[in-house]
């Protein structure tokens, strides 16, 4: 296991990004998700990412979040080797879960999130890889 990224809610992606090259870090990609009413900047940290999401999209969810908690930290999230089987044992042992089923995240992976009441108040997000026959798996 190991901690895949953490994603920061930020008012402008711009401005955070600037720290970051500040510091000698590269920004390594950016995507448009219109269909969550994001916008992504990833930067490369040794082994793990930091992700900036802007909102592109006022009844996004990072909108809400910006709303209510401000710019932070909104999640972490841990790469699990069975994403499915993880899910599994978390509800088995009662953990509440935002997705019971994983779904299909950015860049083909397949991701989850646990509840932050489960989690000492983080949001957490499980990825895991596709199944290697391509499949799709709902
Ligand atoms: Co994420």
């Amino acid at each position: 296991m190991k901690l895949d990224h953490v994603a920061i809610a930020v008012s402008s992606l711009e401005e955070v990004e600037k720290l970051y090259s500040d510091l000698g870090m590269a920004v390594t990609g950016r995507e448009d998700i219109p269909e969550e009413g994001l916008r992504v900047a990833f930067i490369k940290v040794g082994e793990t990412r930091i992700e900036l999401l802007e909102s592109t999209d006022p009844s996004s969810a990072v909108a809400k979040f910006l709303v209510s908690h401000g710019p932070g930290l909104h999640h972490i999230a841990l790469a699990v080797s069975d994403i499915k089987r993880s899910l599994e044992e978390l509800k088995e042992r009662g953990y509440r879960l935002i997705d019971e089923e994983p779904r299909e995240g950015a860049a083909g992976k397949l991701i989850a999130f646990v509840h932050p009441k489960a989690t000492g108040g983080v949001l957490l997000e499980l990825c895991g890889e596709p199944p290697a026959n391509g499949g799709a798996q709902k």
